[in-house]
């Protein structure tokens, strides 16, 4: 089954679905693929649909966004996006900080919507959410995505970024969107 072009997701998802789905990463030739989707399960479809074309065989795609009470729902689709087209990780977490300042309800979640795409047009999909809140500033920088400002309800106090990879896709949105995708492939 084809999947994503990155390392370290390849080998997280690979980790969850088991040795009985061979994953292969996305082909290099098929190019960047644009997430317009107004959803997360339309943005996964989109990836998951486009890969499958490309290589005649099952694909799997996911799509995440955070979710935050105080903001309406936003970042949402928006999370990779939203200090700008070109925003990284920091820039959208100092945003994310700045929306906040006022805030005194802090709750927030993320959503994993991941999809299987078929050749003969079937599909599988699978959610999955971690509830949270979003920590005053920082803590350990180095974390990917909002993972240093995220401190995930049911936890001793510590963000994603500063629980080891095992521990966070054990109570991850991820984790547990692929999760559910396994029990639907039977394993
Ligand atoms: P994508 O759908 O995986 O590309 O994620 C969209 C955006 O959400 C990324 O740019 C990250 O900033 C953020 N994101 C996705 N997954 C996580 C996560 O597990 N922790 C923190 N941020 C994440």
């Amino acid at each position: 089954m084809a999947a994503t072009a990155n390392p370290h997701k390849l080998a997280e998802i690979a980790a969850i679905l088991g040795s009985a789905v061979e994953l292969l990463p996305r082909p290099a030739d098929l190019g960047e693929i644009t997430e317009d989707g107004d959803t997360l399960e339309a943005n996964a479809r989109l990836k998951a649909t486009a890969v499958c074309s490309h290589t005649g065989q099952p694909a799997v795609a996911d799509d995440t966004g955070l979710e935050v009470a105080a903001l309406g729902g936003a970042p949402g689709v928006r999370s990779a996006r939203y200090a700008g087209e070109h925003a990284d990780d920091s820039d959208n977490r100092r945003r994310l900080l700045a929306e906040m300042e006022a805030a005194a309800d802090r709750s927030a979640c993320f959503r994993t919507v991941a999809v299987v795409a078929f050749p003969d047009g079937r599909e599988l999909l699978a959610e999955g959410m971690a509830a949270g809140t979003i920590a005053e500033a920082p803590r350990d920088n180095q974390g990917f995505g909002y993972d240093p400002v995220f401190v995930p309800d049911g936890g001793d106090g510590r963000t994603f970024a500063e629980m080891s990879a095992d521990e966070k896709n054990a109570v991850s949105h991820r984790g547990r969107a692929f999760q559910a995708l396994a029990e639907q492939l039977g394993r």
